[in-house]
């Protein structure tokens, strides 16, 4: 996450991701589910030609149940194959094992008709920082996968772990950029965490994500910090800094710390699941 996004650093990861692309059949693209949108790169679809892709939708446990299936059916309506992943949680591997055997039936039958063996199907990660691409490899690297070492040849330096027998699953995954369309999606970003919190202002994060909070997900405010939530979003402020003795020595109300306390139970699941984004109007606030 100590990646600073300037010009010259984006080209860089561009063209690493691109010799990366030429190793393998098809690429799992992670999007975090309470942000679909925000969390993906427009220019991968591009990059990735006719390769096939499949989406992941990682961080479900921390996202909004009814939403991800809704997600689901998005990208399926975009004839997408998509998975819904807690990649932190074992037995994920047959759920990626069966999505990857569905796309890869395509290529496979091509190698067999023109009388080349059936291989495993190569694939690598993709996704912005902090989307889980490490986690989820490091998951369907566990027991039953093998390190398969170098490739003669085109590989130099890059290792292959084989996931069961059809998988062969590049270790480095491929890093996206964030996007730097608008503030909402900055926004959203630096609310979930892949945008580093020492360059956005804390305060401003916190009460946008309070505010969409107070029309979307009011019930789950009130069972957490009690109070009215219908009251105006300054006046919400108060009265969570109360309720959780946000004080400062004078008595006045530490903003800084209920800022904190507020993205920090959002983060980590804490407030409840809770989804940013909704498909087509795509930012819900
Ligand atoms: P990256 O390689 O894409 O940069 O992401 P990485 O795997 O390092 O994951 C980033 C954080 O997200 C990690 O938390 C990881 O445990 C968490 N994570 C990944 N997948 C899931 C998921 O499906 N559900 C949940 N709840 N968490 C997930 P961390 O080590 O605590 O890092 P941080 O959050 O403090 O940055």
């Amino acid at each position: 996450m100590s990646i600073n996004w300037y010009p010259g650093h984006m080209k860089k990861t561009e063209s690493l991701l691109k010799e990366q692309l030429q190793l393998v059949d098809l690429v799992l693209e992670l999007l975090d589910a309470r942000i679909p949108y925000s969390s993906s790169n427009p220019k991968l679809a591009n990059l990735l030609q006719h390769k096939k892709r499949i989406v992941v939708l990682n961080k479900v446990d921390l996202a909004d149940e009814h939403m991800n299936k809704l997600w689901q059916v998005y990208f399926q309506q975009q004839g997408l194959e998509v998975i819904q992943v807690n990649a932190t949680r074992s037995g994920i591997n047959r759920l990626v094992q069966e999505s990857v055997d569905k796309v890869f039936k395509e290529k496979a039958a091509q190698l067999k008709a023109r009388g080349r063996n059936s291989r495993p199907a190569r694939v690598m990660v993709v996704g912005i920082p902090n989307v889980g691409k490490s986690t989820l490899i490091n998951q369907l690297a566990g027991k039953g996968s093998a390190k398969t070492g170098d490739k003669p040849g085109v590989t130099r330096g890059k290792q292959w772990i084989r996931v069961h027998d059809r998988i062969e699953l590049l270790d480095t995954p491929g890093i996206l950029w964030p996007k730097f369309e608008d503030a909402a999606t900055g926004i959203r970003l630096a609310q979930t965490g892949a945008i580093r919190d020492e360059i956005v202002d804390q305060q401003e994060l916190a009460w946008n994500l309070l505010q969409t909070l107070q029309t979307h997900y009011p019930l789950l405010l009130e069972s957490r910090y009690g109070g009215d939530v219908t009251q105006p979003l300054i006046d919400y402020i108060d009265s969570i800094g109360q309720a959780r003795g946000c004080l400062l020595k004078a008595g006045e109300i530490d903003y800084q710390r209920i800022a904190r306390i507020l993205l920090e139970e959002f983060r980590s699941g804490k407030l409840g699941r809770i989804t940013l984004e909704k498909p087509l109007d795509e930012v819900t606030a």
